[in-house]
Formats: structure tokens, C-alpha cells, sequence
């Protein structure tokens, strides 16, 4: 028998049915909750709340599990690749090989931008943050697609994904080099996703960039680490744009603005920051640790913490691992990382870390991948928003194909002055 759940309010007793995932998490359905009682739920931050229900991604946040369409995040980093990762996140199933080879082609078709996006791109000025460069050209972009504007339609949606993933790499790379006053340098047909981007940050007009396949490999497990994680702020912001048929550039552009901040995707930028004032102060940590605690200017270990895990992120782990093999690789000797590490097992084994169940996030060790490959800190999060991109192109698809999508409109809890009268200027 399906289960319910019993509210009693104003001697009344209401039931309503609980909602079972397939992983067994369980949910009460609220929604006619106050058409039949009048009251409404009350959950600032939705700690609690399940805004859908989706297909995509699964997350244990107290086990320390992440899988994307089942498939545990471990065997996907170990055995596939960015572009793989992409196609199964969107469209629920891992590729064939004609599959692969096809969404690929078309990767490789859209890579170019339209010209005229430089003179976009010129009327920034010198410094401009990248994230808010590519937020502005991704809305910026869907004008020169006609069939972006148009009604959702299935038959197209491969293309426009395809289109937005392979954009947004040309992107990504063409405000960084605007950022620094370097020219722009076009895409090659015969690069692979990750490589083009490399390329794309790092060739001269005069010379081409070296592409060092542990480098090429380490940025690419980095963007498949970020393609999804469920209903966090930024995916959640897609959803929201999207469930007013906003059409994808624009949804996703609103979805890089929600990742900018430091608490969400802007975190790897920060902890490379925490990190390098450590060590500037010559402190090994412990002395920032303790103003953490205090709570000194309101410090937070950056990287640390989760809504979600309560334990491991299990994309910390795969990171850190890759950060060691990698600079290895490279024979790199980052003093950030002795930092990192030293802070990471103090924190683990202080009380107020393990009391409140803070863990390394993915963007503890990401900064010193990101950083050992060249790519400066105000790109970190642009980074993120490369991987993400996937993720959201899945969660908007998610919106427009559901039958019962309606608009996202949460209620509040007015707490204003209540009606009074209207003052005169003369009279106040
Ligand atoms: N350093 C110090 N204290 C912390 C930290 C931290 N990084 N994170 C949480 N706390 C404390 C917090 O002050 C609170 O203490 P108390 O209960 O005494 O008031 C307690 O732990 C619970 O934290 P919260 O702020 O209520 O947790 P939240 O779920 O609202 O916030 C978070 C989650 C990720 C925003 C937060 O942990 C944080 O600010 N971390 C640092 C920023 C960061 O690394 N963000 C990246 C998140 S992972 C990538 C992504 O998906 O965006």
C-alpha cells in the first residue's frame, strides 16, 4: 500500500501521498497543500525542498555518492571521456560509437562563432571578468541562431546542444584572450573537444600550442567531473528560466551568473586566493584555521563544506588524485599543494570541521590542476562553467519535455509593514 503522510492544522487532519525515488528517497507531495488547507510550506534555502523530480544525476550526500544517469562517477571518470559524459546526460544513454561520432561531427561543425561576436567582444573593457563575458555572449550568441528564438522542438534539440557545447569552449577561450589583450585564435577541425580549448587559450597566430596529453586528459576529467550534480544554484536557475520557455542560450546564460559566486562555482577561484595568502602570511595553515573558527571577517575554508555531502565528495577524491598524478607527470612542484593537503588532515581531524560534517568539495584541489596547466585563477570558474554546460542542457530538457512543467513560482511569508495609508511628500 502507498504510503501518505499526516498534517494536522487547526484540529483538521490532512493527508497527503509520499513520493518513493527510485533510490528510495522519499518525499511528501505538497502541492495541493494549499489549495486544500491554506497554508503553505515554509523552507528558506529548500534545505528540503525537491523542486522536480529528475532522471539526470543521483547524489548520496551522506554516503558520498554521485552517479549521472546511474552510472557511478568513479567508473565514468576512469573509462569515458567530457564529450561521452555529454551525450549521456542529455539524452540518457551512453553513446555507440556511429552516436559518439556524429554528436562529435557536430561539435566540430559549430565550433566556429559568428564574426561579428568580435565586435561584441571589443566593447568590453580591458580586466572585464571573464564569467560575466561569457554570460553576455552566450545570450549574445542565441541572436544569431533564428531557430533558438523558436519553440522548443525535439528534431533540432541535438543540434542546439551541440552547438551550445562547442560554443561555449570558443567562447570561454576568445574572453580570456580579450581579457588580456591577446587576439583571438580560431578552432581546428582536427583537434578533439578538450585539445581545441587548450588550443584555443594557448596558441600564438605565429605558434602553436603543445599539447601535452596529461594536461589534455586532466582538463578533460575536470569538465566531466562538473557536467552535472543535480538541483544545485546554478542548475536550479536553468530549471527556473527554462519552466518560462526562455529558450536554452538565455537559460543557460542565467545559469553562469548563478555559478559566478564564490559560494557556489566561484569557490575554485577563491581557494586558489585562500591559498596563496597562507602562504604569503607564511603561515602553514593553522593560524587561517583558527580565524575560520573564530570566525574572524567571517573566513571560511574555502572548498570545504557542502549542502549536500556530508561526507566525501566523491569528485574530491577522483580530483586529488589526478592533481598528484598529474604534477607529477609535469615534474611540478606546487608549494600550494604541501598547503592544501596540510589543511585538508587538520580540518578532517579538528572538532568544529568534524562536528559539522565538512568535507573537501570538487573545488578543493581543481584550482591546482587548473593553475599548474596555465590557466589563470579569474578563468577557474569559467572552467566549471564549460563542464557544467552538459548538465544544464540535460535539466532544460528535462523542464520543456515534461508534460506537467508549469513556471517556477515560489510563495513567501510576507513579513512587511502591513496597509497603511499613502503620505503626501508635503505631509511626511
Ligand atoms: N568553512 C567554515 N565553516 C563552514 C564552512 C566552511 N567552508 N562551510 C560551512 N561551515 C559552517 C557554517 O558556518 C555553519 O556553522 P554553524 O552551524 O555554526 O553556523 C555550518 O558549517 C553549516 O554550514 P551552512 O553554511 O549552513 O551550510 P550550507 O549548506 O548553507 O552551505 C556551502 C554550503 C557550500 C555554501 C558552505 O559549506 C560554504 O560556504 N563552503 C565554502 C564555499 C565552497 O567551497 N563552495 C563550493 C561548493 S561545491 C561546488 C558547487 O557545487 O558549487
Amino acid at each position: 500500500m502507498s504510503q501518505t503522510a499526516k498534517l494536522e492544522l487547526e484540529g483538521k487532519t490532512f493527508e497527503f501521498p509520499v513520493i518513493v525515488g527510485t533510490e528510495g528517497e522519499k518525499g511528501v507531495d505538497v502541492r495541493d497543500l494549499r489549495a486544500r488547507t491554506g497554508y503553505i510550506t515554509y523552507d528558506e534555502a529548500y534545505g528540503n525542498t525537491g523542486s522536480c523530480q529528475s532522471r539526470i544525476t543521483f547524489i548520496d550526500g551522506e554516503q558520498g555518492i554521485l552517479r549521472y544517469r546511474g552510472y557511478p562517477i568513479e567508473e565514468l571518470a576512469e573509462g569515458s571521456t567530457f564529450v561521452q559524459i555529454a551525450y549521456l546526460l542529455i539524452f540518457g544513454k551512453l553513446p555507440t560509437e556511429p552516436e559518439r561520432q556524429r554528436f562529435s561531427d557536430l561539435l566540430t561543425d559549430y565550433q566556429m562563432i559568428h564574426e561579428d561576436m568580435k565586435f561584441h567582444f571589443e566593447g568590453f573593457p580591458s580586466g572585464s571578468h571573464p564569467m560575466a563575458m561569457l554570460s553576455a555572449m552566450i545570450n549574445a550568441a542565441g541572436c544569431f541562431i533564428p531557430e533558438v528564438m523558436n519553440r522548443y522542438e525535439p528534431a533540432i534539440f541535438e543540434r542546439q546542444a551541440a552547438r551550445l557545447i562547442s560554443q561555449v569552449r570558443t567562447l570561454a577561450a576568445y574572453a580570456y584572450r580579450k581579457s588580456r589583450g591577446l587576439p583571438a585564435i580560431y578552432p581546428k577541425r582536427k583537434y578533439r573537444y578538450t585539445q581545441n580549448f587548450l588550443h584555443m587559450m594557448f596558441s600564438e597566430p605565429d605558434e602553436d600550442y603543445h599539447l601535452d596529453p596529461a594536461v589534455v586528459d586532466a582538463l578533460d576529467l575536470i569538465f566531466l567531473l562538473h557536467a552535472d550534480h543535480e538541483q544545485n544554484c546554478s542548475t536550479s536557475t536553468v530549471r527556473m528560466v527554462a519552466s518560462s520557455r526562455a529558450n536554452l542560450f538565455a537559460s543557460a546564460a542565467a545559469g553562469v551568473c548563478a555559478l559566478w559566486g564564490p559560494l557556489h562555482g566561484g569557490a575554485n577561484q577563491a581557494v586558489i586566493e585562500m591559498l596563496e595568502e597562507i602562504q604569503i602570511q607564511g603561515d602553514d595553515g593553522s593560524r587561517f584555521l583558527e580565524r575560520v573558527k573564530q570566525r574572524d571577517g567571517h573566513a571560511k575554508l574555502m572548498g570545504f563544506g557542502h549542502r549536500v555531502y556530508k561526507n566525501f565528495d566523491p569528485r574530491a577524491r577522483i580530483i586529488k588524485k589526478a592533481c598528484d598524478v598529474m604534477l607529477d607527470k609535469m615534474g611540478i612542484h606546487d608549494p600550494l599543494l604541501d598547503i592544501a593537503k596540510k589543511l585538508e588532515e587538520t580540518a578532517l581531524n579538528d572538532p568544529y570541521f568534524v562536528e559539522r560534517k565538512l568535507y573537501p568539495n570538487v573545488d578543493f584541489y581543481s584550482g591546482i590542476i587548473l593553475k599548474a596547466i596555465g590557466i589563470p585563477s579569474e578563468m577557474f570558474t569559467v572552467i566549471f562553467a564549460i563542464g557544467r554546460m552538459p548538465g544544464w542542457i540535460a535539466n532544460y530538457k528535462e523542464v520543456i519535455e515534461s508534460s506537467d512543467s508549469r513556471i517556477y513560482r515560489p510563495r513567501q511569508i510576507y513579513q512587511g509593514e502591513i496597509q497603511r495609508p499613502y503620505v503626501p511628500i508635503e505631509e511626511r
